[in-house]
């Protein structure tokens, strides 16, 4: 089948603007996004650029938007979308060029909420144990892959950039309730700054957007509630 694939192109240094270009492109129905825009820029343009690395949805470098919804072009098939396809770059973020983007600002606030072990003591014998119990409560937020589609389809990081994100709260939640660890205090501290939970004005859109069906609001909420119960 032929696919009409509108990608939005953009040099920073040579176009005034972002555009569209139009490519027509027979695939497969089994297809991903990422096949096609692999066959453009093999058989098209091969000055077309767009990060890609795993190509199984592990390495997170390939979340755009695709359709107007911000999804993995390595997850998201033909079947799915439709004969009309657009991909643009993720919203909110500074273009590098086509559908790379600027990606310092989001991995700076990830390093901003300390997303490792804090465990000044010793070191036991064997490893740091913990019960079934105490690792369910964080379980969730560890399938993060740090992709930014969350971030990049919130409306409050969107109106505010210095907004930490979903996505680094998602991070910070994930050694906040881990039982080993010793810094919760420290992050909800920082988490607790005018950027930082409270900019969450639960719409969702984060929970639509990430590939991986982490429910990115209840994880924003419990940090709240930490922080709250810790002031109580
Ligand atoms: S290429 Fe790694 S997640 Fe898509």
């Amino acid at each position: 089948m032929k696919v009409e694939l509108r990608i939005l192109r953009y040099l920073p240094e040579r176009d005034e603007a972002p555009h569209w270009e139009r490519y027509e492109v027979e695939s497969d129905p089994m297809d991903r996004v990422l096949d096609l825009l692999i066959k453009v820029k093999a058989e098209q343009d091969g000055s077309l650029s767009f990060r890609r690395s795993c190509g199984h949805g592990i390495c997170g470098s390939d979340a755009m938007l695709i359709n107007n919804r911000n999804r993995l072009a390595c997850r998201i098939r033909i079947d799915q979308l439709g004969k009309k396809i657009s991909v643009a770059p993720l919203p909110g973020l500074p273009v590098v060029k086509d559908l790379i983007v600027d990606m310092s600002g989001f991995f700076g606030k990830y390093r901003s909420v300390k997303p490792y072990l804090i465990n000044d003591q010793p070191e036991p014998e064997r490893e740091r144990r913990q019960s079934q119990e105490e690792r369910a409560k964080f379980d969730d937020t560890t399938k993060c892959i740090l992709c930014a589609a969350c971030t990049s389809s919130c409306p409050s990081f969107w109106a505010r950039p210095e907004y930490v994100g979903p996505a680094a709260i998602v991070q910070a939640h994930r050694f906040i309730f881990d039982s080993r660890d010793e810094g919760a205090a420290e992050r909800l501290e920082i988490l607790a700054d005018e950027d930082g939970v409270w900019r969450c004005r639960t719409i969702f859109n984060c929970v639509d957007a990430c590939p991986r069906g982490i429910n990115i609001t209840r994880a924003i909420l419990e940090v709240s509630s930490a922080i709250v119960g810790r002031r109580g």
